[in-house]
């Protein structure tokens, strides 16, 4: 697989990423209970990621409970011995029994406890789960600063910020010469072009790499969802009813059948022209997908080579096309952009 640059830093990584949200079993406790998959599938599928060539792999303390996600790849590195050839991102923020948000005292904390679990020495991208108002973006940077100056950490980055705290956080690291964030982690699929509004230009002005979250749609774009049809058993989205109902709408029925058109003029599946689709936009650097099974992992995997042409992409676009509202049509409508 052909590496990229992560935004404009120089850290390469693979254009698809490995999510690891859904490793390890999960007690009823946590929102992962029944989505995920057990230590030995999660293990199989570490090591066929990597050996395809997938060497960026993505989790979370909060993944699974009390950090199990965390600790699964942890006892991989160990039983494989292969850390070093994995770009490996995490993040912190959210309730762990040891606390939350993004002040000094919990980022220090919560690298401590995630290097830990992890069995690594450091962490390639340390990565904020989500914007903290309660904590000014200062402290935030000068806490993720020191611990790339103490070798913990190589990267930071930001997931699931407004655009404008985004920008002020960038605007911060460059007046007080801090680390500044070096990729965006954001939900992004044919489903969710929203940030297509204020991040991506965000990210291409100040040389963010995007790395989106949820690309498949949680399972949905893979087309195994059908309108009217009850879901496929032991599915997320049969686990996850409310989210189910939320998807099952027109325009994304009418995604789906764009997706299909594709896939069958490029010999593909609907899941490849779904991760294909993304890699195509310019400011995405990686694709961070999800497999509970090696089976899925290997059908998603050829996506990272589709290529897709000029008609195929006018098609997907189209049909996931989004209203632009004041004032981006009045910029676009003046100057083609915004
Ligand atoms: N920053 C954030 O806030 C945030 C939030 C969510 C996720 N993430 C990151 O993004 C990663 C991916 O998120 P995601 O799991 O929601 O991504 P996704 O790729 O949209 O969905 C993955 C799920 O779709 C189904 N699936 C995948 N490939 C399939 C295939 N070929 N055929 C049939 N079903 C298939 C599986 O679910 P079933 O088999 O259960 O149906 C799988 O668990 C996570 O692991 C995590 O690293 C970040």
């Amino acid at each position: 697989m052909q590496l990229r640059a992560l935004g404009r830093s120089g850290l390469k990584v693979s254009p698809l990423c490995l999510g690891a949200m859904t490793f390890g079993e999960a007690d009823a406790s946590s929102f992962m209970h029944k989505v995920g998959c057990d230590d030995q599938t999660s293990h199989a599928i570490m090591s066929r990621a990597l050996e395809a060539g997938v060497q960026f792999w993505d989790t979370a303390d909060v993944y699974g409970q009390d950090g199990l996600s965390e600790r699964v790849v942890g006892e991989w590195f160990k039983a494989s011995g292969q850390r070093d050839r994995v770009v490996l991102a995490t993040k912190f923020r959210f309730v762990m029994p040891y606390g939350k948000g993004a002040s000094r005292a919990h980022i220090i904390r919560a690298c401590e406890h995630s290097l830990r679990r992890l069995q690594t020495d450091w962490i390639d991208l340390f990565q904020i789960h989500m914007q903290d108002l309660d904590v000014p973006e200062e402290e935030t940077l000068r806490a993720l600063d020191d611990l790339v100056h103490q070798g913990k950490v190589r990267y930071i980055g930001a997931s699931n910020y407004a655009a404008w705290r985004l920008v002020d956080s960038l605007w911060t690291s460059r007046s007080q010469g801090l680390e500044r964030f070096v990729a965006l982690q954001m939900q992004y699929s044919l489903m969710e072009r929203n940030l297509e509004k204020e991040h991506v230009p965000v990210a291409r002005e100040f040389g963010l790499g995007i790395i989106p979250w949820s690309p498949l749609g949680g399972g949905f774009l893979t087309g195994k969802y059908r309108p009217g049809a009850p879901p496929p058993e032991g599915s997320r989205l049969a686990e996850w009813k409310d989210r189910l109902s939320r998807v099952d709408a027109p325009q994304n029925w009418q995604i789906l059948a764009a997706v299909d058109a594709v896939a069958a003029r490029r010999g593909a599946t609907a899941s490849q022209v779904s991760l294909a689709w993304l890699l195509h936009k310019p400011q995405v650097s990686s694709v961070i997908f999800g497999a509970r099974s090696l089976a899925q992992l290997e059908e998603n995997l050829p996506a990272a080579e589709l290529v897709l042409d000029a008609a195929d992409l006018k098609e997907l676009d189209e049909a996931s096309a989004w209203p632009l509202h004041y004032p981006y049509d009045f910029l676009h409508r003046i100057q083609g952009r915004w």
